[in-house]
């Protein structure tokens, strides 16, 4: 009886290696350049899953794919690891227009580049983001210093002169207007420009339910509007002195159904969120909000052994996934690689 309970299991484990895979269902993954409209396709499903998902600062532009991965995955479909390198435009999240449309910064203005890994699942010919692990970095002082000598300095926003900027260029753009009185939703970025010193801001700004004019009177009773007529805006201003301060800001369009809750909801006020404190940029990596981490899982559970111990791997690093435990493939001319990283579509930080 024993032994042919041992048999049975030894039949059970051969048999199990020997699933048949159908001819779309290759052990090894599929490879595909970075430059394949399939893996742009993938990329821009993530990048607008990224876009959206930011709770702070900018919207972010495709630079380039900088790898990808594809691999099978049980009972079908196949997971799509790519590394995707970004670039800060100069659209604030609550700017409506597409990123297409957004610019991205140019190099001489404080470049942030951000670095998402991201995972999704590609089931009958459309996309999921199953997961997303993005931070960002700006160019480094050293690097401006040499590109631009005579730029202004990029500061960080919880600096007094930066707040006390932005404070002074919303009063007096308050006050030069008769609609709406607007509150601060978030500084964006901060640079400050010496002799004469000259305090450059960007932010971001909300409506009230009072006028500019009302608000002189009562301010504390001024509210944010419903939220299904929330309107927003963003500011650019340089501020020499309190006399000499120039601002302007554009207010969009009321966005229907768009409310970044999150904004107004937490940090009104120019409250700065405490991961920004002492910081000169809203990092991707704090400003997200959480992976979906958990249909990741559960789909990597389903994957061939060989893969689901790879794809844990994959979150640190998309390189790490040539894996020991996947099979080499048959000898012959060799493996064809992926030619990546993809084309710069901007430039090379
Ligand atoms: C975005 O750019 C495209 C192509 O340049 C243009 O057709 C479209 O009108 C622009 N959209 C907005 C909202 O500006
Ligand atoms: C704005 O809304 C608040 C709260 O609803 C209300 O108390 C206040 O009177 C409103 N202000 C104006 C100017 O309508
Ligand atoms: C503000 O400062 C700039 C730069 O020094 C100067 O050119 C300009 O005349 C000043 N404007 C006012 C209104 O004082
Ligand atoms: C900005 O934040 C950093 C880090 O929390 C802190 O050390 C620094 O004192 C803050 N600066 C100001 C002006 O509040």
């Amino acid at each position: 009886m024993k032994g042919l309970g041992a048999l049975l299991l030894l039949v059970q484990l051969l048999s199990c290696k020997a699933v048949p895979l159908g001819p779309f269902h290759p052990l090894h993954p599929r490879v595909i350049d970075c430059d394949d409209p399939e893996s742009e396709e993938a990329a821009a499903i993530a990048l607008d899953y990224i876009n959206t998902h930011n709770l702070h600062g900018y919207k972010y532009a495709l630079n380039s794919i900088e790898k990808i991965k594809v691999l099978p995955r049980r009972p079908n479909g196949e997971i799509f690891v790519l590394e995707l390198d970004l670039l800060e435009t100069v659209c604030h999240i609550v700017n409506p227009l597409p990123v297409e449309n957004c610019t991205v910064r140019p190099l001489t203005d404080y470049v942030v580049e951000g670095d998402c890994d991201v995972k999704l699942l590609k089931l009958e010919g459309s996309f999921s983001v199953l997961s997303t692990k993005c931070h960002s970095a700006p160019d480094s002082a050293e690097d401006i210093a040499q590109k631009c000598p005579d730029c202004p300095i990029f500061t960080p926003l919880n600096d007094t002169r930066v707040i006390t900027a932005v404070d002074l260029a919303l009063a007096q753009y308050n006050g030069g207007q008769d609609g709406a009185y607007f509150k601060l939703l978030e500084i964006g970025r901060a640079q400050i420009q010496h002799f004469p010193d000259i305090v450059i801001v960007e932010f971001a700004v909300v409506a009230t339910n009072c006028s500019a004019k009302d608000a002189q009177d009562h301010v504390d009773d001024c509210q944010l509007l419903a939220k299904d007529l929330a309107q927003f805006g963003f500011c650019n201003a340089e501020v020499l002195t309190k006399n000499n301060i120039t601002v302007s800001c554009t207010i969009y369009e009321h966005q229907p159904g768009v409310t970044h809750h999150h904004l107004t909801q937490d940090h009104l006020g120019g409250q700065l969120p405490t991961v920004v404190q002492g910081f000169k940029h809203h990092d991707l990596r704090h400003s997200h909000h959480g992976s979906v981490h958990v249909t990741s899982e559960s789909s990597s559970a389903e994957a061939p052994v060989g893969l689901t111990q790879a794809i844990p791997v994959v979150k640190r690093d998309v390189g790490a996934v040539v894996d020991p435990a996947i099979p080499a493939p048959p000898v012959g001319p060799g493996p064809k690689l992926p030619v990546c990283p993809g084309r710069i579509r901007h430039f090379q930080v």
